[in-house]
């Protein structure tokens, strides 16, 4: 991968998409997606997802691996290839895994712990977590709060991560993903089936699945704010979902063969994406319910609805799924220690599957990272792997302890986590997005990228709205998410979700 050496690729389209699926599929399908949906109108949310994914996401997804197959560069410089105005592009597309990378590890240091956890239990019997189900709460802060505790699980997903990538794209990375994808898509569909065939699930189920419009109204009346609001939130989430303007999609364009269709591998990694993020959906979203509906509604929320016990039911149902993390480290287990025996093996299976969606991401964020070191500074990969891992061990420091020992120094008010998601997600984020449309929509135009799609001859099925996308609409999208973001950032009005 120096610059003297030929490129490393893909063997084939197949491991291309298992690749970029296994990059998107994490803990935004898992944990973000189900609890948005069941927030923001259950079917309607839904839908209006699906409708972002086929057109703004496909625009977005197929113009950064374009880019990449047609540069051979990782994002870093990339843009710059392409035109030198526009490298400042790269750069910033480069400061977001390095941002995103220590902390998504640390969170997957969080997993690495509940895995073992559950795997004691289910082994031994012996309950770590305590026998009440209640002390999972005290079990997780008293976990991310130790002195030495998420800082040795983080350490050791990072060097898990940097054993893959060291191994190069091909025995590394697609080896790995050839082993934990089908365990993923496995489990996903197990737990899930076993959650729908659970006794009253139904109502969950339909709490999820149907389209409701409270989320988008106001007194009973349509609210155009709503609904702005819920697409925004729909919006932000795909981004996250398919790892999208964080330069992994161009870093892995940059390994795809030319004989490969880019439109086709689009299509099918955002099939693969959406199935598992509604999957996650069914697995969590109806035990969670009836978890919420059994010891939620306590007498204290009736009296503060006035006895209305669907009042209070829809806002116990409402306050569990808006938990943030701890509808993952701590409603959860406190739901699996309600299955009985069976609760443990149901837990391991939930975090193994898990683990393994929150290592193939961070690998993809990891890679684009490395491929940016070899990139600029002509390093092999082994060196660049090395280099790159002290780097974000460093930065992970700060999130590992940022809850426990440095709790008291923030940023702007945040924890170092807090901090880096925010960053990231709300600001360079869109400002990739923005700019990468207006540079593709108006400076370099959209036919360098459709020439990449049609290379030898194949036929650009979505050319049209490719364009209409590209130049206007995209863009036009982008500009509202960095103004709504501003907004949040500054406390003007209430857009975000
Ligand atoms: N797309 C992944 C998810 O859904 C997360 C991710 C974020 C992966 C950032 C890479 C980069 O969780």
């Amino acid at each position: 991968m120096g610059s003297g050496n030929k490129r490393a690729s893909w063997s084939g389209s197949l491991a291309f998409v298992l690749a970029a699926a296994a990059s998107a599929i994490g803990l935004g399908n898992l944990w973000r997606f189900p609890y948005l949906a069941a927030q923001y109108g259950g079917g309607l949310f839904i839908v209006i997802y699906l409708a972002l994914v086929v057109t703004l996401g496909f625009t977005l997804m197929l113009t950064e691996i374009a880019i990449g197959r047609k540069t051979q560069q990782s994002q870093l410089t990339a843009y710059s290839k392409l035109n030198g105005a526009w490298g400042f592009v790269g750069i910033v597309a480069t400061i977001v895994p390095l941002f995103i990378t220590p902390y998504y590890c640390v969170i997957g240091g969080w997993v690495l712990y509940y895995l073992k956890a559950y795997a004691v239990m289910a082994f031994t019997g012996v309950a770590p977590m305590g026998e009440a189900a209640a002390e999972s709460g005290a079990f997780f802060s008293g976990f991310i709060s130790a002195p030495f505790a998420p800082f040795g699980y983080g350490m050791i997903f990072v060097l898990a991560c940097a054993g893959v990538i060291v191994l190069g794209v091909k025995n590394g990375i697609e080896k790995s993903n050839l082993v934990m994808m089908p365990i993923l898509f496995l489990m996903a569909v197990a737990i899930s089936v076993y959650v729908v065939c659970l006794p009253g699930s139904g109502d969950g189920l339909r709490y999820y699945l149907m389209p409701n419009l409270d989320s988008v109204t106001v007194n009973g009346h349509f609210s155009l704010a709503m609904m702005g609001k819920t697409i925004l939130g729909a919006m932000g989430q795909m981004f996250y979902s398919l790892s999208l303007a964080m330069g992994i999609m161009i870093t892995y364009g940059s390994y795809m063969k030319k004989e490969d269709s880019i439109e086709g591998s689009v299509r099918r990694i955002e099939v693969f994406d959406t199935i598992i993020a509604v999957v996650a959906g069914l697995m969590i979203i109806p035990v969670v319910y009836m978890f919420a509906v059994k010891t939620g509604v306590t007498p204290e929320l009736l009296a503060k609805h006035g006895g209305d016990a669907a009042a209070a039911t829809k806002a116990a149902v409402h306050s569990a799924m808006n938990a943030g993390p701890g509808l993952m480290f701590i409603t959860l287990p406190k739901v699996f220690a309600t299955l009985g025996a069976g609760g443990a093996w149901i837990g391991l299976a939930f975090f193994l599957l898990v683990t393994f969606a929150a290592a193939t991401s961070a690998i993809s964020l990891f890679e684009a990272c490395v491929a940016s070191v070899c990139d600029l500074l002509h390093l092999e990969r082994k060196a660049a792997t090395f280099f790159t891992a002290a780097m974000l061990m460093f930065l992970a420091t700060f999130s590992a302890l940022g809850y426990g020992p440095w709790g008291d120094i923030t940023l702007f008010k945040m924890q170092f986590l807090d901090f880096f998601d925010f960053v990231t997600n709300c600001a360079l984020m869109p400002i990739v997005a923005t700019a990468t449309c207006i540079f593709v929509g108006w400076v370099l135009t959209p036919k360098a990228v459709i020439d990449e799609v049609e290379e030898g001859g194949r036929k650009f099925r979505s050319r049209g709205l490719y364009v209409v996308m590209v130049k206007f609409i995209a863009p036009a999208f982008m500009i509202a998410i960095l103004v709504s973001e501003i907004c949040r950032a500054f406390k003007i009005g209430g857009w975000s979700i």
